[in-house]
C-alpha cells in the first residue's frame, strides 16, 4: 500500500486522453490517495467538473482567481499540500508552457509555485512528440527536473500509430507506487548519505589561499535529489554561493582538513558521495601575517591533505555501504577513472572531463560516465547537473538496494 495517504493533486489538460482521468481517480482512490483536482479550461472541453467532483468527493479546482477561492491563494495552498502533482494528459501545448515559465493558469501556477515531485504524463500525436520544438521543450522540463511516465508506442486516438499514446491508468499508478515504496523505505529505514561538495581553501596566510574554480553545484544537486528520494542526506560544503534549501542539513567548512572532521562525525553512514574538489594541497602552515611581496617563496612548503575518499574506502571498521568518487579528468579520463576507483575502493566512479568550459567547473552543464565496480559503464551527454543529479541518485538508490539484498 505504497500510495495509501498520498495526497496527489491531478491535473487534468485538454486532449482526447483527459476521459483517462476519470479511471485514475477511481484506482488512486482505491489505493486510499487523497485526491484534489485541477481542471484546465481545454481539459473542460473532455471531461465535466461534475463528473470529476462525483468521483473525487471534493470541490474541483479552476481558476486563479476565483469566486469560490474566499481570499485564499489557491496555487500556493494546492502546492503545499500536494506530496505529488501529477499532470494528465500533458499536452504538447502544456509543455511548452512549462518550459517556457508560463503561469496564465492555476495549473501552470501551482508547479511554478511548487517544489513537489511533478510527474508528467505525455499524450500526443507521434509527429507533435517527435516535433524538434517539443523535444527541446521536454529536455528543457528533464533539466529543471520533471519526471515523465511514458508516453507509450501505440495506436492514437487521430488512428496513427507511434509514440505518444498515454500510459495508461494502470502503468500510472505502478510508476506512483515504485517511486512512493522506494521513497518510503529510505524513510522508514533511515538510510543516511553524507555528500561533499565545493572547493576547499587552504590559506596560506589570512588572505591569500589555493583553492579551485568548483561551485559546488553538481554536489548539492546530487544531495537535494537523494533528499527527495526519501535518503536522509547531510552535505558537507566547501565555500560556495549556493543559497542552500532547508530540506537538507548543510555542514559549512572551509578546509580540506575540517571536511576531513565533518565527514568522519557522519560516521557510520550508509551512503558516501564525494564530489568536492578538496585541494590536494596545503601550506604545511598559515602564515599569521599576510606575507610580504618578496617573501623568500621557499617559506611557503606544501603538504598533501588527507584524501577523504580514500579514507572511506580504506576504513574497514566503518565503510559506508555504498561509496561513490568523482573523477576530474583531462585526458585518459575513463582509464585514469577506473584506477582511481579501484585505489579507493569506490563502488561507483563518476568520471568528468574537466578540460571544456562548458561542463565541470563552475557552469550548471556537465557530461559523465558513471562506471560501476561490476563493469557497468553508463554515459551521460551534456545535460544540466540537476539532471545528471537525477540519474546519479537514481543509480545510488539501485545499487544501494542491490547491495542490501545481497547482505540479506
Ligand atoms: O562543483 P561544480 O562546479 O558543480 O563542479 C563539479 C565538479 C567538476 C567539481 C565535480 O563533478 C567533480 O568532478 N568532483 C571531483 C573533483 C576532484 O577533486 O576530482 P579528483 O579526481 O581530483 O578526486 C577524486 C576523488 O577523490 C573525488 O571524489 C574527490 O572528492 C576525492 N578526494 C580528492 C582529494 C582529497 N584530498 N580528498 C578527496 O576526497
Amino acid at each position: 500500500m505504497n500510495l495509501k495517504n498520498k495526497k496527489i493533486l491531478l491535473i487534468v489538460g485538454g486532449g482526447i486522453s483527459a476521459y483517462k482521468s476519470l479511471d485514475l481517480i477511481r484506482l488512486l482512490q482505491r489505493k486510499s490517495c487523497s485526491i484534489k483536482v485541477i481542471l484546465t479550461k481545454t481539459g473542460k472541453k473532455f471531461v465535466t467538473s461534475l463528473s470529476i467532483s462525483s468521483l473525487s468527493k471534493s470541490r474541483v479546482f479552476e481558476d486563479t482567481f476565483g469566486e469560490k477561492n474566499n481570499g485564499k491563494m489557491d496555487h500556493i495552498a494546492l502546492s503545499r499540500w500536494a506530496d505529488a502533482i501529477l499532470v494528465l494528459p500533458s499536452t504538447a501545448n502544456f509543455i511548452s508552457k512549462l518550459s517556457r515559465g508560463s503561469a496564465d493558469d492555476l495549473a501552470t501556477t501551482v508547479i511554478l509555485a511548487s517544489d513537489k515531485e511533478t510527474f508528467l504524463v505525455p499524450a500526443m500525436n507521434v509527429r507533435m512528440w517527435e516535433h524538434k520544438a517539443t523535444q527541446k521543450n521536454l529536455n528543457t522540463l528533464f533539466n529543471y527536473g520533471y519526471k515523465f511516465i511514458g508516453p507509450q508506442d501505440g495506436e492514437m486516438a487521430c488512428g496513427e500509430y507511434g509514440k505518444g499514446k498515454m500510459s495508461s491508468p494502470r502503468q500510472i499508478i505502478s510508476y506512483l507506487e515504485n517511486f512512493f515504496k522506494q521513497k518510503d523505505y529510505f524513510k522508514k529505514k533511515n538510510i543516511r548519505a553524507t555528500v561533499t561538495t565545493g572547493p576547499t581553501r587552504e590559506y596560506i596566510d589570512p588572505v591569500r589561499y589555493i583553492s579551485n574554480e568548483s561551485s559546488g553545484k553538481q554536489g548539492y544537486e546530487i544531495a537535494l535529489e537523494l533528499s527527495r528520494l526519501g535518503v536522509k542526506t547531510t552535505l558537507i560544503s566547501g565555500p560556495t554561493n549556493i543559497n542552500y534549501s532547508n530540506e537538507i542539513k548543510v555542514k559549512k567548512i572551509v578546509s580540506g582538513k575540517q571536511m576531513f572532521n565533518e565527514i568522519k562525525k557522519t560516521l557510520p553512514t550508509d551512503i558516501a558521495v564525494c564530489t568536492a574538489a578538496v585541494s590536494d594541497f596545503k601550506p604545511l602552515m598559515k602564515n599569521k601575517q599576510k606575507l610580504k611581496k618578496k617573501v623568500n617563496l621557499d617559506k611557503i612548503q606544501l603538504e598533501q591533505n588527507p584524501d577523504i575518499l580514500e579514507f572511506l574506502g580504506k576504513n574497514n571498521r566503518n565503510k559506508p555501504k555504498l561509496l561513490v568518487g568523482f573523477s576530474a579528468e583531462t585526458e585518459n579520463i575513463i582509464k585514469n577513472s577506473i584506477e582511481k576507483m579501484h585505489e579507493k575502493h569506490c563502488d561507483i566512479i563518476v568520471a568528468n572531463d574537466v578540460s571544456s568550459k562548458e561542463t565541470g567547473f563552475n557552469v550548471d552543464f556537465n557530461e559523465v560516465t558513471i562506471i560501476e565496480n561490476n563493469g557497468e559503464i553508463q554515459k551521460i551527454k551534456k545535460s544540466s547537473k540537476k539532471f545528471i543529479a537525477a540519474i546519479i541518485a537514481k543509480k545510488i538508490i539501485n545499487s544501494f538496494l542491490d547491495i542490501k539484498k545481497r547482505l540479506n
